[in-house]
């Protein structure tokens, strides 16, 4: 499953004008990465996971660099919690590319199959989720 190709009305016309001001102030953007989109992006991720609270799935605060299965009060799958995963900006690459094909018996069902989609998400953690 993936939200990118349900077309409810992506409010795209004010995200993008932002995410485009953003980015032409942020000067030029990282090689991998750019945060700015990555926010908009990362709407995706919020009907499940939110910064500071875990929900249906942990809360993202620190997540690049974390333990995989970590965050306390969370109730993982055993699959991920045992998974000897650290979450490096390779491997949430990964994860992100399908969750399933790294971590058979997880309970997240969603994936980003654009790369540079995957990048942004990440620069957009790694920034605003330390
Ligand atoms: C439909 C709900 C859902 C959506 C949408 C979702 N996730 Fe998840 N996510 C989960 C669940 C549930 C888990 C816990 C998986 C487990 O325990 O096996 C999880 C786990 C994770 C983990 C592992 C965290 C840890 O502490 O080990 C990362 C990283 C992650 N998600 C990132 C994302 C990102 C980034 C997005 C948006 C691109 C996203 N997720 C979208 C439900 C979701």
């Amino acid at each position: 499953m993936n939200v990118w190709s349900n077309s409810a009305p992506r409010r795209s016309t004010a995200s993008l004008a932002v995410a485009t001001a953003l980015l032409c102030a942020a000067g030029p953007a990282g090689a991998t990465g750019n945060a700015a989109r990555g926010q908009t992006l990362s709407k995706g991720c919020a009907d499940c996971h939110s910064i500071n609270e875990n929900g249906v799935g942990p809360m993202h605060k620190g997540v690049v660099g974390r333990k995989a299965g970590s965050v306390a009060g969370y109730d993982y799958s055993p699959d991920l919690k045992n998974s000897g995963i650290v979450w490096t900006e390779e491997n949430l690459d990964k994860w992100l590319t399908g969750p399933q094909a790294m971590v058979p018996e997880t309970k997240m069902f969603f994936d980003v199959p654009d790369a540079q989609d995957r990048a942004d998400i990440i620069a957009y953690l790694k920034e605003k989720a330390k």
